[in-house]
């Protein structure tokens, strides 16, 4: 054979190797077209400006439609949003009783931003006050796969600037991204979730869910300009002093996976949320394991919070390892809820065998490790904790419960650098104590000792726990601890950068 026909040869082998890496999986090409619910095939349309009402109507019954259709087929099982388009999108309906459907994000999703009274609204919530229906709601489903024929995967742009605003000034409610609720059998992947208006990936009460290789992003700087024009960032801090409460991965349900997945945004990346007995597919939220992941900024890989219930909120079995965090507002991140009432009306929770291990922070912005009452004040949500930011400053307070107690807390390997604030607060209550923790070889480099004064962690109610080889102490925290603080002017010593 001559030599250009070799070459020739060679060249097609090339390129036809470089389209199979390209697209591991072409839904496009791979498929009988006849096997494929197109949404274009549903009346969607592309490409149109994302304030475009009619088009963004238009796409969000075309995805109903395409995967009802998908639902209902025999074969042709599978979704395609198609690639280099763009879907300005608002739902129609939530998706119910699905079984045994794909959907193939290639293209982008692109949420409506016109006028939000336009939203669709909900028939659908766990919350009744919230009365707008979340962007992607898939419910009592199982067999449910979310992917991307290319390893670079499809985006969802929930556009959520004009909702942050609004709900801090008027308390307009918002929708989640997505929520994937009483499933079974989920996978998500090569899935790129963007500035959600509310948390992003919402998963409740669900059973054998597999997500990886995803991301979640929120336009932190966006966030911040915008707060910073209306005066609503701490000078000191230089963090919001109103909540965004843009989770990353709010999940609760049983035997579930997250991996290689990254988060960055301004409030829980990977977030561990309760179940309790009367919930449908689990009585606890367990077997969740949380690794190979990164996180920028965010407010920790949390547990909670786990408010006390009549019928006991639950998180047990729960493991993150390998994880890393970049500058991460807070990095490991448990919190009970209080009782002011006491368990008898109130109810109680349980938070047991949570390992954190395999963990890398650098430049934490405050706690490295923060377990107790959770931090938070909340205009709209009414679920102020009375729980100030700066305990143990002077003249804040921070009480602690005993509904919830934190049980058998293990951290090993744990190795966090040039953390800004004192190592951490690990606070329960005498009359639930914390008990059967294991700290192994855990580091906390800090360069301050604010605001405890003190290197070690402020301990309170903290029974039978074992450190080994752990670089900082449990300093008993004092009862009258704020009285023997010298009111002095602090300055945090912090930015977010
Ligand atoms: C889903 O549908 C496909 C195509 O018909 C089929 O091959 C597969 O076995 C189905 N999966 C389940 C769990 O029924
Ligand atoms: C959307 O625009 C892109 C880029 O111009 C184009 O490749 C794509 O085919 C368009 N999508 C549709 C469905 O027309
Ligand atoms: C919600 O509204 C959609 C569209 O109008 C309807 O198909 C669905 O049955 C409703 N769901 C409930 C729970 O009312
Ligand atoms: C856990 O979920 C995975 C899907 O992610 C499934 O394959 C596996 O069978 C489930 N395990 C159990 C014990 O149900
Ligand atoms: C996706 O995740 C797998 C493991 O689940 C990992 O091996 C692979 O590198 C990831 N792929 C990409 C493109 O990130
Ligand atoms: C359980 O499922 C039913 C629908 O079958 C739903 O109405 C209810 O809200 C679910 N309960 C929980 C706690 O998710
Ligand atoms: C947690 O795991 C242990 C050991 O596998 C098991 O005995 C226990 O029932 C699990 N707890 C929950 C709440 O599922
Ligand atoms: C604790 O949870 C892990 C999974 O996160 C499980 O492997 C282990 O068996 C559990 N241990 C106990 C004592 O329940
Ligand atoms: C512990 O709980 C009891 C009962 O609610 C309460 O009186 C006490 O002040 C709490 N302790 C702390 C340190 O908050
Ligand atoms: C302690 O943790 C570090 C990571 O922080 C790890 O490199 C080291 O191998 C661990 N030591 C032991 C004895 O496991
Ligand atoms: C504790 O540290 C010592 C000295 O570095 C080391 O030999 C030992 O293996 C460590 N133990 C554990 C459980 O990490």
């Amino acid at each position: 054979m001559p030599l250009h026909n070799h070459l020739s040869t060679l060249v097609i082998v090339l390129l036809l190797l470089v389209s199979v890496t390209a697209n591991s999986h072409n839904y496009e090409n791979q498929y009988d077209p006849s096997l494929i619910q197109n949404i274009l095939d549903y009346g969607a349309v592309a490409n149109t400006s994302s304030k475009d009402l009619d088009a963004s109507r238009k796409n969000g019954k075309a995805l109903y439609d395409a995967v009802q259709a998908a639902h209902s087929s025999k074969d042709a099982k599978t979704v395609l949003i198609p690639s280099d388009s763009s879907f300005a999108f608002m739902p129609y309906a939530p998706m119910v009783g699905l079984f045994n459907v794909t959907i193939v994000l290639d293209g982008s999703l692109t949420y409506y931003e016109g006028d939000m009274n336009d939203w669709t609204p909900s028939n659908f919530s766990q919350d009744p006050n919230r009365q707008v229906l979340d962007g992607i709601v898939i419910d009592q489903s199982s067999h449910i796969t979310l992917t991307s024929s290319s390893n670079s995967g499809g985006v969802v742009f929930g556009n959520g600037n004009r909702w942050w605003w609004s709900n801090i000034r008027h308390g307009t409610p918002r929708p989640n991204l997505m929520t994937i609720a009483n499933s079974l059998y989920v996978r998500m992947e090569y899935w790129h979730l963007h500035d959600s208006p509310r948390w992003t990936a919402n998963f409740y009460d669900v059973a054998h869910v597999l997500i990886q290789n995803c991301t979640i992003q929120v336009n932190i700087a966006a966030q911040r300009d915008m707060l910073a024009q209306h005066n609503l960032l701490s000078e000191s801090t230089g963090l919001p002093t109103v909540p965004l409460n843009t989770d990353g991965f709010d999940i609760a349900g049983k035997n579930i996976t997250i991996r290689h997945c990254h988060v960055e945004n301004w409030d829980d990346a990977y977030c561990a949320k309760p179940l309790h007995q009367q919930s449908n597919l689990s009585t606890c939220t367990t077997d969740l394991l949380i690794e190979d992941s990164s996180i920028t900024n965010g407010v920790g890989a949390s547990i909670g919070s786990v408010p006390p219930h009549k019928h006991v909120n639950c998180i047990a079995n729960t493991t993150f390892r390998r994880i890393t965090f970049s500058h991460p507002i807070k990095a490991i991140y448990v919190k009970p809820n209080p009782c002011p009432h006491g368990p008898a009306i109130d109810g109680t929770g349980i938070i047991h065998n949570i390992t954190y291990e395999d963990i890398y922070a650098d430049k934490p912005l405050t706690w490295p490790i923060y377990v107790g009452t959770q931090q938070q004040k909340q205009p709209h949500g009414g679920a102020d904790t009375g729980c100030d930011f700066f305990y143990p400053l002077p003249r804040t307070h921070c009480p602690t419960y005993g509904c919830v107690p934190v049980t058998r807390l293990q951290l090993r390997n744990v190795f966090m650098e040039r953390a800004l604030w004192a190592p951490g607060l690990l606070r329960c209550n005498e009359t639930g104590p914390c008990t059967g923790w294991e700290f192994t070889n855990v580091t906390i480099q800090s360069e301050s000792t604010f605001p405890s004064r003190t290197r070690n962690f402020l301990c309170h109610a903290l029974q039978d726990y074992k450190f080994t080889n752990v670089s900082v102490g449990c300093q008993e925290e004092e009862v009258e601890h704020k009285a023997t603080i010298a009111d002095e002017t602090l300055t945090a010593p912090m930015t977010v950068n």
